[in-house]
């Protein structure tokens, strides 16, 4: 055990409390706008295949380790990698995995609030209507013209930074259950009527297909590392948002079980996202490579369909929003804890400056929308850019050290101890793919692209 020593932020006040916050954490844009346009980028099923592997093999013991080290070290995730890492008797320098983290978090706040932000816009262009009787065509056209107005979206990105940063200056842990006890089935209740929406609308079959049936020529390097990117970006590892979570779980809690719960969870919610898309898409004929604005082009069209559209359109986007909301306060978490621990900053103000630089860094995505889309870098505009260099790069990455760290510099004993899962198989299989199989298949999965760009 954590040698009884406290988080100064708090404890979770149940197992079942941490659980919901850590789905909280996972579920959010990442399954429901993300998953879905990746995979149509990436050619379906294979994609999928080698995304579903990532969670099981690389995921579920990546996020073990994440829970484990904030356990046992119950601080921000610099000073628990600065403090293990002196407790083994390892290098000072692992506390820059911790700073890793942190910018990680910063950058991918950054743009997951500029997606928000068109959530947000959503829930109240499906309310007001403005998709009924539309052509798939206009609503495509809608989008783009959407977010090729910067003033617009600037808006409703500093509205979704400001709800994520107030929620996190009052702590993470008042509220959040409430929000996450309710609304997270709910959004689950609402995707099932969607896929039952999807199953009549002639074309499942061929969406479940493109989902599940894996066309191996459509595997790229690039497909390759993008799922492993999807994997990591969908649970919320490799940068230290589950290690801070962990740091509030009590120490009787069981790691293996809960991590299995919640990968599961999270994955069940991107899969369904996936039933519900692509079946539309094929419906109307369209193509399934429709970038970041894909369920924004999809979805108003389903809803304009359906029975009672605009009440389940409005309900459901407002559910995407909350989603987001619950994931974009476990990305600055971890930096408010790290200026209250070592600032001694208030959470207020830790929250607000926190919030404040993402929000800027935020406004350069959503530049490159419109007026600054002519610069671009391996052809990528500055949001496409962030977002691949955060999820597919510095997750993965982080990721991996996380592991090499838990498997090959924490003494056998101590990971023993605290992941309580005994000495058995269980545990075993646990370290072998900690030391062994996920060290290797992320190195492996990093050269591959390497050449590949170069
Ligand atoms: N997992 C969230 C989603 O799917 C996004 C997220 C929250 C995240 N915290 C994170 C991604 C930490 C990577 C790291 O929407």
């Amino acid at each position: 055990m954590a040698q009884g020593r406290k988080s100064i932020h708090g404890q979770w006040s149940s197992r079942w409390v941490f659980i919901l916050a850590a789905t909280g954490s996972a579920v959010g844009l990442g399954n429901i706008w993300r998953f879905p346009y990746v995979t149509g980028e990436n050619g379906g099923g294979a994609f999928v295949l080698v995304y579903l592997l990532c969670v099981a093999v690389i995921g579920v013991p990546i996020m073990m380790a994440e829970v484990m080290l904030g356990r046992r070290g119950r601080q921000s995730p610099i000073n628990t990698m600065r403090t293990l890492a002196e407790e083994e008797g390892r290098s000072r320098a692992w506390q820059y995995l911790g700073w890793m983290g942190v910018l990680a978090g910063f950058a991918i706040l950054s743009f997951y609030s500029v997606v928000a932000g068109w959530t947000l816009a959503y829930v109240f262009r499906i309310g007001a209507g403005i998709f009924d009787g539309v052509s798939a065509e206009a609503v495509s056209g809608a989008f783009d013209a959407f977010t090729g107005d910067p003033e617009r979206l600037l808006a409703w990105h500093t509205i979704f930074m400001a709800m994520s940063t107030v929620v996190v200056s009052r702590g993470v842990k008042s509220g959040l259950e409430k929000a996450v006890r309710f609304l997270m089935p709910a959004l689950f209740l609402l995707l099932l009527v969607m896929v039952g929406y999807a199953l009549g609308q002639g074309a499942f079959s061929q969406g479940v297909e493109y989902l599940f049936k894996p066309d191996f020529s459509e595997l790229t390097a690039s497909a390759v590392l993008e799922a492993m990117g999807q994997a990591f970006f969908s649970l919320s590892l490799g940068m230290g948002a589950i290690m801070i979570y962990g740091s509030y779980l009590s120490e009787h809690a069981s790691i293996g079980r809960t991590t299995v719960m919640i990968a599961a969870m999270d994955t069940l919610v991107a899969v369904l996202a996936g039933l519900a898309i692509f079946p539309i898409v094929f419906a109307y004929g369209l193509a399934p490579q429709g970038g970041p604005g894909l369920i924004f082009k999809i979805l108003p069209i389903a809803f304009a369909g359906m029975p009672g559209g605009a009440f389940f359109g409005v309900l459901f986007f407002l559910l995407l929003v909350f989603a987001g909301w619950t994931s974009a306060i476990s990305l600055l978490e971890p930096i408010v804890a790290w200026l209250v621990e070592n600032h001694g900053m208030n959470r207020v103000k830790a929250s607000a400056l926190a919030g404040i630089l993402a929000w800027l860094l935020g406004i350069a995505s959503l530049l490159s929308l419109s007026v600054w889309s002519e610069y671009t870098l391996f052809d990528k505009n500055f949001f496409s850019l962030v977002e691949f260099l955060t999820a597919d790069i510095m997750l993965p990455l982080g990721g991996v050290l996380i592991g090499v760290f838990a498997g090959w510099q924490m003494s056998r004993q101590s990971t023993v101890d605290e992941l309580g899962l005994g000495d058995g198989v269980l545990y075993r299989g646990w370290r072998f793919l900690v030391r062994y199989v996920t060290p290797v298949a992320i190195t492996l999965v990093l050269l591959n692209k390497m050449f590949d760009l170069f």
